[in-house]
Protein backbone atom coordinates (compact mmCIF):
# COMPACT_ATOMS: atom_id res chain seq x y z
CA UNK A 1 0.00 0.00 0.00
CA UNK A 2 2.19 2.80 -1.08
CA UNK A 3 1.66 6.38 0.59
CA UNK A 4 1.04 9.68 -0.91
CA UNK A 5 -1.84 7.78 -3.57
CA UNK A 6 -2.63 10.20 -6.48
CA UNK A 7 -6.67 10.81 -6.90
CA UNK A 8 -6.49 12.60 -10.13
CA UNK A 9 -8.95 10.23 -12.62
CA UNK A 10 -11.55 10.57 -8.92
CA UNK A 11 -11.17 14.12 -8.82
CA UNK A 12 -12.05 14.61 -12.44
CA UNK A 13 -14.97 12.12 -12.56
CA UNK A 14 -16.37 13.46 -9.16
CA UNK A 15 -15.96 17.07 -10.44
CA UNK A 16 -17.92 16.36 -13.47
CA UNK A 17 -20.48 13.93 -11.29
CA UNK A 18 -21.19 17.23 -9.32
CA UNK A 19 -22.55 18.84 -12.58
CA UNK A 20 -25.39 16.42 -13.01
CA UNK A 21 -25.76 14.62 -9.43
CA UNK A 22 -26.85 16.95 -6.34
CA UNK A 23 -23.16 16.84 -4.85
CA UNK A 24 -22.13 13.99 -6.97
CA UNK A 25 -23.57 11.59 -5.27
CA UNK A 26 -26.61 9.08 -4.81
CA UNK A 27 -26.76 9.38 -1.46
CA UNK A 28 -25.25 12.08 0.65
CA UNK A 29 -22.74 10.73 3.26
CA UNK A 30 -21.16 9.22 0.13
CA UNK A 31 -19.78 12.54 -1.11
CA UNK A 32 -17.23 12.92 1.78
CA UNK A 33 -19.19 16.36 3.65
CA UNK A 34 -18.27 15.24 6.99
CA UNK A 35 -14.44 14.48 6.40
CA UNK A 36 -13.79 17.15 3.63
CA UNK A 37 -12.17 16.49 0.37
CA UNK A 38 -13.51 14.21 -2.69
CA UNK A 39 -14.63 10.61 -2.70
CA UNK A 40 -12.30 7.89 -4.59
CA UNK A 41 -14.76 6.58 -7.81
CA UNK A 42 -14.66 3.08 -7.11
CA UNK A 43 -13.94 0.99 -9.58
CA UNK A 44 -14.56 -2.68 -8.29
CA UNK A 45 -14.26 -4.44 -5.13
CA UNK A 46 -12.82 -8.06 -4.15
CA UNK A 47 -13.65 -9.99 -1.41
CA UNK A 48 -12.03 -7.66 1.38
CA UNK A 49 -10.78 -5.02 -0.63
CA UNK A 50 -11.95 -1.96 -3.38
CA UNK A 51 -10.02 -0.94 -5.86
CA UNK A 52 -10.70 3.06 -7.30
CA UNK A 53 -10.12 3.97 -10.98
CA UNK A 54 -6.82 5.46 -9.83
CA UNK A 55 -5.95 2.16 -9.59
CA UNK A 56 -5.23 2.53 -5.61
CA UNK A 57 -6.42 -0.60 -3.24
CA UNK A 58 -7.81 -0.35 0.03
CA UNK A 59 -9.03 -2.93 2.81
CA UNK A 60 -12.38 -2.07 2.67
CA UNK A 61 -14.26 -1.47 6.25
CA UNK A 62 -17.43 0.20 4.89
CA UNK A 63 -18.74 -2.85 3.76
CA UNK A 64 -21.53 -1.17 1.52
CA UNK A 65 -22.51 0.81 4.99
CA UNK A 66 -22.79 -2.99 6.23
CA UNK A 67 -24.82 -5.55 4.04
CA UNK A 68 -21.89 -7.11 2.32
CA UNK A 69 -21.04 -9.73 4.87
CA UNK A 70 -19.34 -12.01 2.47
CA UNK A 71 -17.08 -9.09 1.09
CA UNK A 72 -17.04 -8.11 -2.19
CA UNK A 73 -18.12 -10.08 -5.40
CA UNK A 74 -18.79 -13.44 -3.34
CA UNK A 75 -18.40 -16.09 -5.83
CA UNK A 76 -21.47 -17.60 -4.99
CA UNK A 77 -23.45 -14.21 -4.66
CA UNK A 78 -22.12 -13.54 -8.40
CA UNK A 79 -23.14 -16.87 -9.86
CA UNK A 80 -26.75 -17.45 -8.27
CA UNK A 81 -27.30 -13.71 -9.44
CA UNK A 82 -26.03 -14.57 -13.14
CA UNK A 83 -27.65 -17.16 -13.14
CA UNK A 84 -31.22 -15.64 -12.11
CA UNK A 85 -30.44 -12.89 -15.01
CA UNK A 86 -29.97 -15.79 -17.71
CA UNK A 87 -33.74 -16.93 -16.61
CA UNK A 88 -35.02 -13.20 -17.15
CA UNK A 89 -34.56 -9.90 -15.07
CA UNK A 90 -38.44 -9.69 -13.79
CA UNK A 91 -41.76 -11.05 -14.06
CA UNK A 92 -44.42 -9.32 -11.96
CA UNK A 93 -45.78 -12.53 -10.42
CA UNK A 94 -44.13 -14.70 -7.65
CA UNK A 95 -41.36 -17.14 -8.27
CA UNK A 96 -40.45 -20.20 -6.00
CA UNK A 97 -37.29 -18.58 -4.87
CA UNK A 98 -39.73 -16.14 -2.80
CA UNK A 99 -40.82 -19.29 -1.04
CA UNK A 100 -37.05 -20.49 -0.83
CA UNK A 101 -36.10 -16.92 0.61
CA UNK A 102 -39.02 -16.00 2.66
CA UNK A 103 -38.49 -19.69 4.45
CA UNK A 104 -34.92 -19.14 5.28
CA UNK A 105 -36.03 -15.37 6.64
CA UNK A 106 -38.09 -17.09 9.28
CA UNK A 107 -36.09 -19.58 10.26
CA UNK A 108 -33.17 -17.25 11.35
CA UNK A 109 -36.01 -14.70 12.79
CA UNK A 110 -39.09 -17.11 14.43
CA UNK A 111 -40.83 -13.81 15.19
CA UNK A 112 -41.25 -12.91 11.33
CA UNK A 113 -44.18 -15.16 10.87
CA UNK A 114 -45.13 -14.08 7.63
CA UNK A 115 -43.22 -11.15 5.76
CA UNK A 116 -42.99 -9.25 2.42
CA UNK A 117 -40.01 -8.87 0.50
CA UNK A 118 -39.17 -4.87 -0.35
CA UNK A 119 -36.45 -3.14 -2.14
CA UNK A 120 -34.59 -0.79 0.48
CA UNK A 121 -34.21 -0.81 4.43
CA UNK A 122 -36.14 2.67 4.36
CA UNK A 123 -39.35 1.09 2.53
CA UNK A 124 -39.44 -1.54 4.88
CA UNK A 125 -39.43 1.01 7.78
CA UNK A 126 -42.07 2.50 5.64
CA UNK A 127 -44.53 -0.89 5.28
CA UNK A 128 -43.80 -1.80 9.05
CA UNK A 129 -45.02 2.00 10.35
CA UNK A 130 -47.89 1.48 8.04
CA UNK A 131 -49.26 -2.13 9.60
CA UNK A 132 -48.93 -0.52 13.02
CA UNK A 133 -50.99 2.28 12.62
CA UNK A 134 -53.19 -0.04 11.11
CA UNK A 135 -53.63 -2.45 13.18
CA UNK A 136 -53.39 0.19 16.25
CA UNK A 137 -55.71 2.76 14.44
CA UNK A 138 -53.47 5.31 16.30
CA UNK A 139 -51.66 7.94 14.17
CA UNK A 140 -48.02 8.91 16.12
CA UNK A 141 -44.91 6.93 16.57
CA UNK A 142 -42.06 6.88 18.84
CA UNK A 143 -38.57 7.22 17.77
CA UNK A 144 -35.53 7.12 19.54
CA UNK A 145 -33.18 10.17 19.25
CA UNK A 146 -30.21 10.00 16.75
CA UNK A 147 -31.48 6.38 15.65
CA UNK A 148 -31.72 6.21 11.72
CA UNK A 149 -34.02 4.37 9.62
CA UNK A 150 -33.54 5.74 6.11
CA UNK A 151 -35.38 8.70 4.50
CA UNK A 152 -39.35 8.07 6.08
CA UNK A 153 -40.38 11.27 6.44
CA UNK A 154 -42.14 10.85 9.87
CA UNK A 155 -38.53 9.75 11.16
CA UNK A 156 -36.51 12.16 9.31
CA UNK A 157 -34.09 11.91 12.20
CA UNK A 158 -32.10 15.54 11.70
CA UNK A 159 -35.52 17.19 10.65
CA UNK A 160 -37.07 15.61 14.07
CA UNK A 161 -34.43 16.43 16.21
CA UNK A 162 -34.50 20.13 14.65
CA UNK A 163 -38.29 20.14 15.49
CA UNK A 164 -38.19 19.19 18.96
CA UNK A 165 -35.33 21.64 19.51
CA UNK A 166 -38.21 24.11 18.53
CA UNK A 167 -36.09 24.55 14.97
CA UNK A 168 -37.47 24.54 11.77
CA UNK A 169 -39.31 21.53 10.23
CA UNK A 170 -37.31 19.59 8.06
CA UNK A 171 -37.58 21.23 4.71
CA UNK A 172 -39.90 19.18 1.94
CA UNK A 173 -41.80 17.23 4.80
CA UNK A 174 -45.11 17.74 5.16
CA UNK A 175 -45.90 19.77 8.99
CA UNK A 176 -48.41 16.82 9.62
CA UNK A 177 -45.99 13.61 9.57
CA UNK A 178 -43.07 15.16 11.27
CA UNK A 179 -45.94 15.74 14.11
CA UNK A 180 -46.99 12.19 14.32
CA UNK A 181 -43.46 11.33 15.68
CA UNK A 182 -42.47 11.41 19.19
CA UNK A 183 -39.07 11.26 20.34
CA UNK A 184 -37.53 9.63 23.62
CA UNK A 185 -34.01 9.13 24.09
CA UNK A 186 -32.19 5.73 23.89
CA UNK A 187 -30.97 3.58 26.42
CA UNK A 188 -33.54 5.85 28.85
CA UNK A 189 -36.52 3.92 29.80
CA UNK A 190 -37.85 7.00 31.38
CA UNK A 191 -38.04 9.41 28.47
CA UNK A 192 -40.26 6.47 26.59
CA UNK A 193 -42.69 6.39 29.61
CA UNK A 194 -43.08 9.68 29.64
CA UNK A 195 -43.85 9.82 26.39
CA UNK A 196 -46.62 7.08 26.48
CA UNK A 197 -48.26 8.91 29.66
CA UNK A 198 -48.49 12.05 27.49
CA UNK A 199 -49.90 10.79 24.51
CA UNK A 200 -52.07 7.83 25.73
CA UNK A 201 -53.80 6.08 23.55
CA UNK A 202 -52.06 7.51 20.70
CA UNK A 203 -48.95 5.80 20.09
CA UNK A 204 -48.87 2.92 17.26
CA UNK A 205 -45.95 2.07 17.63
CA UNK A 206 -42.18 2.21 19.06
CA UNK A 207 -39.67 1.45 16.23
CA UNK A 208 -35.92 1.37 17.92
CA UNK A 209 -32.20 0.30 16.03
CA UNK A 210 -31.05 -2.55 19.06
CA UNK A 211 -27.78 -1.24 17.97
CA UNK A 212 -27.37 2.16 17.06
CA UNK A 213 -25.28 2.70 13.93
CA UNK A 214 -25.75 5.76 13.01
CA UNK A 215 -24.22 8.01 16.20
CA UNK A 216 -22.20 5.40 16.78
CA UNK A 217 -22.42 1.90 17.77
CA UNK A 218 -24.06 2.24 20.83
CA UNK A 219 -25.36 -1.09 22.27
CA UNK A 220 -28.54 -1.35 24.19
CA UNK A 221 -28.43 -1.05 28.29
CA UNK A 222 -29.49 -4.32 29.66
CA UNK A 223 -32.73 -4.61 29.97
CA UNK A 224 -33.46 -1.93 28.15
CA UNK A 225 -34.92 -3.27 25.07
CA UNK A 226 -36.90 -5.53 27.27
CA UNK A 227 -38.28 -2.36 28.82
CA UNK A 228 -39.37 -0.84 26.29
CA UNK A 229 -41.40 -3.63 24.84
CA UNK A 230 -43.46 -4.21 28.02
CA UNK A 231 -44.05 -0.25 27.70
CA UNK A 232 -44.99 -0.68 24.35
CA UNK A 233 -47.27 -3.34 25.19
CA UNK A 234 -48.80 -2.12 28.52
CA UNK A 235 -49.48 0.66 26.60
CA UNK A 236 -51.34 -1.15 23.87
CA UNK A 237 -48.14 -0.38 21.10
CA UNK A 238 -46.26 -2.31 18.76
CA UNK A 239 -42.83 -2.67 19.82
CA UNK A 240 -40.63 -2.36 16.02
CA UNK A 241 -36.85 -3.59 15.78
CA UNK A 242 -35.42 -1.96 12.67
CA UNK A 243 -32.92 -4.52 12.33
CA UNK A 244 -31.77 -2.86 8.58
CA UNK A 245 -28.31 -2.99 9.93
CA UNK A 246 -27.94 -5.93 12.66
CA UNK A 247 -29.82 -8.19 10.74
CA UNK A 248 -27.74 -10.96 9.57
CA UNK A 249 -24.64 -9.34 11.14
CA UNK A 250 -24.61 -9.26 14.64
CA UNK A 251 -25.67 -12.63 14.89
CA UNK A 252 -27.69 -15.19 12.27
CA UNK A 253 -30.66 -13.50 13.82
CA UNK A 254 -29.72 -10.46 14.42
CA UNK A 255 -30.10 -8.48 17.57
CA UNK A 256 -33.04 -10.10 18.47
CA UNK A 257 -30.86 -13.52 19.03
CA UNK A 258 -28.15 -12.08 19.98
CA UNK A 259 -29.71 -10.25 22.98
CA UNK A 260 -32.52 -12.98 23.10
CA UNK A 261 -34.99 -10.46 22.70
CA UNK A 262 -38.58 -10.34 20.08
CA UNK A 263 -40.06 -7.78 18.29
CA UNK A 264 -43.28 -7.68 17.17
CA UNK A 265 -42.37 -6.39 13.47
CA UNK A 266 -38.96 -6.25 12.17
CA UNK A 267 -37.55 -4.19 9.22
CA UNK A 268 -34.45 -5.56 7.41
CA UNK A 269 -32.35 -5.28 4.68
CA UNK A 270 -28.48 -4.60 3.84
CA UNK A 271 -26.99 -8.14 5.26
CA UNK A 272 -29.95 -9.72 4.00
CA UNK A 273 -29.09 -9.77 -0.08
CA UNK A 274 -25.68 -9.58 -0.73
CA UNK A 275 -25.56 -6.21 -1.83
CA UNK A 276 -28.53 -6.48 -3.99
CA UNK A 277 -31.55 -3.98 -3.70
CA UNK A 278 -33.67 -5.83 -0.89
CA UNK A 279 -35.40 -5.37 1.99
CA UNK A 280 -37.87 -7.01 3.95
CA UNK A 281 -40.23 -6.25 6.95
CA UNK A 282 -42.31 -8.58 8.97
CA UNK A 283 -43.78 -9.93 12.23
CA UNK A 284 -47.10 -11.66 13.90
CA UNK A 285 -48.90 -12.83 11.38
CA UNK A 286 -51.64 -11.60 12.83
CA UNK A 287 -50.31 -7.82 12.17
CA UNK A 288 -48.81 -8.50 8.44
CA UNK A 289 -51.95 -10.00 7.32
CA UNK A 290 -53.72 -6.09 7.54
CA UNK A 291 -51.58 -6.10 4.06
CA UNK A 292 -53.12 -6.07 0.74
CA UNK A 293 -54.42 -7.67 -0.85
CA UNK A 294 -55.35 -10.13 2.94
CA UNK A 295 -56.01 -6.84 4.74
CA UNK A 296 -57.26 -3.37 4.13
CA UNK A 297 -53.33 -1.56 4.01
CA UNK A 298 -51.42 -0.90 0.84
CA UNK A 299 -48.47 -1.80 0.23
CA UNK A 300 -46.74 -2.62 -3.03
CA UNK A 301 -43.94 -2.14 -5.47
CA UNK A 302 -42.78 -3.40 -9.19
CA UNK A 303 -39.53 -4.97 -7.95
CA UNK A 304 -40.85 -6.03 -5.11
CA UNK A 305 -39.22 -9.96 -4.58
CA UNK A 306 -37.46 -9.17 -7.71
CA UNK A 307 -36.03 -12.87 -9.23
CA UNK A 308 -32.35 -11.04 -9.15
CA UNK A 309 -32.58 -9.47 -5.56
CA UNK A 310 -33.99 -12.74 -4.25
CA UNK A 311 -31.26 -14.76 -5.74
CA UNK A 312 -28.77 -12.82 -4.18
CA UNK A 313 -30.76 -12.75 -0.94
CA UNK A 314 -30.87 -16.64 -1.32
CA UNK A 315 -27.04 -16.94 -2.05
CA UNK A 316 -26.00 -14.96 1.01
CA UNK A 317 -27.92 -16.42 3.28
CA UNK A 318 -27.17 -19.96 2.40
CA UNK A 319 -23.41 -18.60 3.14
CA UNK A 320 -25.08 -17.12 6.55
CA UNK A 321 -26.71 -20.30 8.01
CA UNK A 322 -23.43 -22.29 7.56
CA UNK A 323 -21.40 -23.37 10.59
CA UNK A 324 -18.66 -20.86 11.73
CA UNK A 325 -19.44 -18.15 9.76
CA UNK A 326 -20.47 -15.85 12.93
CA UNK A 327 -17.89 -17.49 15.03
CA UNK A 328 -15.24 -16.04 12.81
CA UNK A 329 -16.88 -12.76 12.48
CA UNK A 330 -16.19 -12.34 16.19
CA UNK A 331 -13.00 -13.51 16.12
CA UNK A 332 -12.03 -11.25 13.73
CA UNK A 333 -13.92 -7.95 15.08
CA UNK A 334 -12.20 -9.21 18.39
CA UNK A 335 -9.18 -8.76 17.08
CA UNK A 336 -9.61 -5.35 15.29
CA UNK A 337 -11.36 -3.62 18.32
CA UNK A 338 -8.79 -4.99 20.39
CA UNK A 339 -5.60 -4.14 18.49
CA UNK A 340 -7.26 -0.85 18.35
CA UNK A 341 -7.84 -0.24 21.68
CA UNK A 342 -4.39 -1.23 22.34
CA UNK A 343 -2.77 1.17 20.04
CA UNK A 344 -4.81 4.04 22.26
CA UNK A 345 -5.73 7.62 21.38
CA UNK A 346 -9.05 7.14 20.02
CA UNK A 347 -12.81 5.96 21.04
CA UNK A 348 -14.10 2.22 20.01
CA UNK A 349 -16.90 0.57 20.41
CA UNK A 350 -18.22 -2.29 18.99
CA UNK A 351 -21.38 -5.21 18.68
CA UNK A 352 -19.61 -8.11 16.81
CA UNK A 353 -18.58 -7.15 13.58
CA UNK A 354 -20.13 -3.35 13.71
CA UNK A 355 -17.87 -0.98 14.54
CA UNK A 356 -16.97 2.62 15.24
CA UNK A 357 -14.21 4.88 16.05
CA UNK A 358 -14.73 8.56 17.14
CA UNK A 359 -12.55 11.12 19.56
CA UNK A 360 -12.96 13.51 21.95
CA UNK A 361 -15.63 11.77 24.80
CA UNK A 362 -14.93 8.42 26.80
CA UNK A 363 -17.93 6.68 25.39
CA UNK A 364 -21.34 7.63 23.50
CA UNK A 365 -24.05 5.98 25.31
CA UNK A 366 -26.90 8.11 23.85
CA UNK A 367 -27.13 10.94 21.38
CA UNK A 368 -25.96 13.94 23.34
CA UNK A 369 -22.49 11.92 23.83
CA UNK A 370 -23.12 11.59 19.92
CA UNK A 371 -22.99 15.71 19.23
CA UNK A 372 -19.53 15.84 21.41
CA UNK A 373 -17.69 13.37 18.97
CA UNK A 374 -14.63 15.71 17.25
CA UNK A 375 -15.53 15.96 13.60
CA UNK A 376 -12.70 17.90 12.58
CA UNK A 377 -9.79 15.45 14.43
CA UNK A 378 -11.90 12.63 12.95
CA UNK A 379 -11.60 13.69 9.23
CA UNK A 380 -7.77 13.98 9.39
CA UNK A 381 -7.47 10.60 10.92
CA UNK A 382 -10.20 9.41 7.83
CA UNK A 383 -7.71 10.85 5.35
CA UNK A 384 -4.61 9.76 6.40
CA UNK A 385 -6.00 6.18 6.90
CA UNK A 386 -7.80 6.47 3.57
CA UNK A 387 -4.10 7.69 2.06
CA UNK A 388 -2.61 4.25 4.00
CA UNK A 389 -5.04 2.27 2.05
CA UNK A 390 -7.74 1.64 4.96
CA UNK A 391 -11.47 2.83 3.61
CA UNK A 392 -13.52 3.55 6.39
CA UNK A 393 -16.68 5.23 5.82
CA UNK A 394 -16.60 8.91 5.83
CA UNK A 395 -18.30 9.63 9.07
CA UNK A 396 -17.65 9.24 12.25
CA UNK A 397 -20.82 8.59 13.61
CA UNK A 398 -21.96 5.65 11.19
CA UNK A 399 -20.75 2.44 11.73
CA UNK A 400 -17.87 0.67 9.78
CA UNK A 401 -18.11 -3.34 9.51
CA UNK A 402 -15.62 -6.12 8.73
CA UNK A 403 -17.07 -8.86 6.64
CA UNK A 404 -16.42 -12.88 6.93
CA UNK A 405 -13.55 -12.77 3.69
CA UNK A 406 -11.87 -10.13 5.74
CA UNK A 407 -8.48 -12.23 7.21
CA UNK A 408 -6.11 -11.99 10.40
CA UNK A 409 -3.71 -9.86 7.42
CA UNK A 410 -6.65 -7.59 6.41
CA UNK A 411 -6.90 -6.85 10.25
CA UNK A 412 -3.22 -6.53 10.85
CA UNK A 413 -2.66 -4.02 7.84
CA UNK A 414 -5.08 -1.92 8.96
CA UNK A 415 -4.02 -2.14 12.83
CA UNK A 416 -0.41 -0.91 11.53
CA UNK A 417 -1.72 1.94 9.64
CA UNK A 418 -3.94 3.37 12.06
CA UNK A 419 -0.95 3.02 14.43
CA UNK A 420 0.88 5.05 12.22
CA UNK A 421 -1.73 7.60 11.76
CA UNK A 422 -2.65 7.84 15.60
CA UNK A 423 1.52 8.80 16.21
CA UNK A 424 1.79 10.96 13.78
CA UNK A 425 -1.49 12.95 15.00
CA UNK A 426 0.04 12.32 18.11
CA UNK A 427 -3.06 11.03 19.22
CA UNK A 428 -1.41 8.45 22.07
C1 LIG B 1 -31.03 1.02 10.86
C2 LIG B 1 -31.36 1.45 9.45
N1 LIG B 1 -32.64 1.47 9.07
C3 LIG B 1 -32.99 1.82 7.82
C4 LIG B 1 -32.04 2.19 6.91
C5 LIG B 1 -32.45 2.56 5.52
O1 LIG B 1 -32.07 1.56 4.63
P1 LIG B 1 -31.91 1.89 3.07
O2 LIG B 1 -30.74 2.82 2.97
O3 LIG B 1 -31.69 0.55 2.43
O4 LIG B 1 -33.19 2.53 2.66
C6 LIG B 1 -30.70 2.20 7.26
C7 LIG B 1 -29.67 2.62 6.31
O5 LIG B 1 -28.57 3.00 6.63
C8 LIG B 1 -30.34 1.82 8.57
O6 LIG B 1 -29.06 1.80 8.97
Amino acid sequence: MALAMKFDKSEKVFKELCEIVPGGVNSPFRGFGQVGGFPPIIQRGLGSRVFDIDGNEYIDLCCGWGPLLFGHSHPKIIEAVKEAALKGTLFGASTEGELKAASMVRKAYPSMEMLRFVNSGAEAVNSALRVARSVTMRPRIMKFEGCYHGHVECLDSAGQEATEAGGPLPLGSSPGSASETVVAKFNNLDSAAKLFAEYPGQIAAAIIEPVTGSMGVIAPDPGFLEGLKELCHANGALFILDEVLTGFRVALGGAQERFKISADLTCLGKALSGGLAMGAYGGKAEYVKHVSPTGPIYQAGTYCGNPISVAGAIAELELAFQEGVYERLEVLSERLVSGLKQIGGMLVQNVGSMFFIGFGPERVHDYEDCLKLDLETFAVFFHKLLNRGVYLPPSTTDAACISAVHTEEDIDKALDAVSEVIREMGLN
